[in-house]
């Protein structure tokens, strides 16, 4: 197994990765590995793994043929999983397992949902800048998404940088974010682009939740930003001066310099990690079938009491 970071001249001259300048911050953000069935990884590989997420959050694995069984005990191996409990269809309108997020425009028969299906508009949210999870009260460790199906073109995932974002705040940015704490809800993402249509029980299920706007790794102690698009308040800040505030961060902290775009092929697995990266999906010819299937590996602990 080879771990090579995204700005090797190697990665950059095969075109493996579309990056852009990531180096900037000094940080080193995204790596891909190669010369590994993450079927068949040993417990040297997963360690290897994750140290490497610890350093660079982002991890591209190219050419991984896997079933959901496989991605979700390759994902078990690095902590406690949650189960796709944010996502809208729940049950029996489900078209895979409650293991597995389904990130696709198809319905339970498989079929490209209509323009105006209200589980496409409410997946429309997963192309506004987010962390995984962090309207649960116990916010996602680890993603990992795996192509099954991509569109032509488009539906590219681009990976912001927390870290480097929060290094170049300065000192009274950093002071004014250190103590704050926001209000994370799927509501509040989803009210974002208009949409309301949530029924009473997803609007108790999905009540929001208390998180840091600081936070810090648990394993390096790196201090990030903890943004999402579901924050929609700041205890004890006027609405409306929150939402700027949460809107001016935002746009400080995914510049170009903090983000590289992923460009899905089939089979490709990508891991992140949501406690110091954002991400968002590009848009792509909604006709088109896009099948992600996604695993999640749970946070330890609570971040606020
Ligand atoms: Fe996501």
């Amino acid at each position: 197994m080879k771990i090579t970071p995204l700005n090797s001249s190697e990665n950059r001259a095969s075109n493996t990765v579309s990056s852009t300048s990531v180096a900037q911050s000094g940080i080193d953000f995204g790596a891909v590995v190669t010369g590994l069935d993450i079927a068949h990884a040993t417990d040297a590989d997963i360690s290897a793994i994750e140290n490497a997420m610890d350093c660079y959050a982002v991890l591209v694995f190219r050419n991984q043929k896997i079933t959901d069984a496989q991605q979700y005990e390759f994902s078990s191996r690095f902590g406690a999983m949650e189960q796709a409990t944010g996502d809208i269809n729940q049950s029996k309108n489900r078209r895979l397992a409650m293991d597995i997020n389904d990130i696709s425009n198809l319905d339970r028969s498989g079929k490209v949902r209509a323009r105006d299906d209200r589980a496409r508009l409410f997946g429309l949210g997963n192309m506004l800048w987010h962390s995984d999870s962090s309207f649960k009260t116990v916010p996602a460790k680890y993603s990992l998404l795996s192509a099954r199906v991509i569109p032509a073109a488009g539906g590219n995932t681009e990976f912001a940088d927390m870290r480097a974002a929060w290094v170049a705040l300065d000192r009274a940015q950093q002071h004014e974010c250190l103590n704050l704490v926001c209000e994370h809800s799927q509501l509040y993402s989803r009210g974002i682009l208009g949409f309301e249509d949530f029924t009473n029980d997803e609007r108790t299920k999905w009540s929001p939740v208390l998180q840091p706007l600081v936070r810090q790794h648990p394993v390096t102690e790196a201090k990030s930003l903890f943004l999402s698009s579901h924050i929609g308040a700041i205890v004890n800040w006027p609405v409306p001066e929150a939402r700027l505030f949460i809107r001016d961060l935002t746009e400080h902290a995914t510049q170009s310099e903090f983000v590289f775009t992923h460009t899905w092929n089939q089979w490709d697995l990508v891991m992140w990690d949501n406690r110091v990266t954002m991400h968002r999906a590009r848009r792509y010819d909604h006709t088109q079938p896009r099948d992600l299937h996604r695993t999640t590996v749970a946070g330890d602990t609570t971040l606020y009491s």
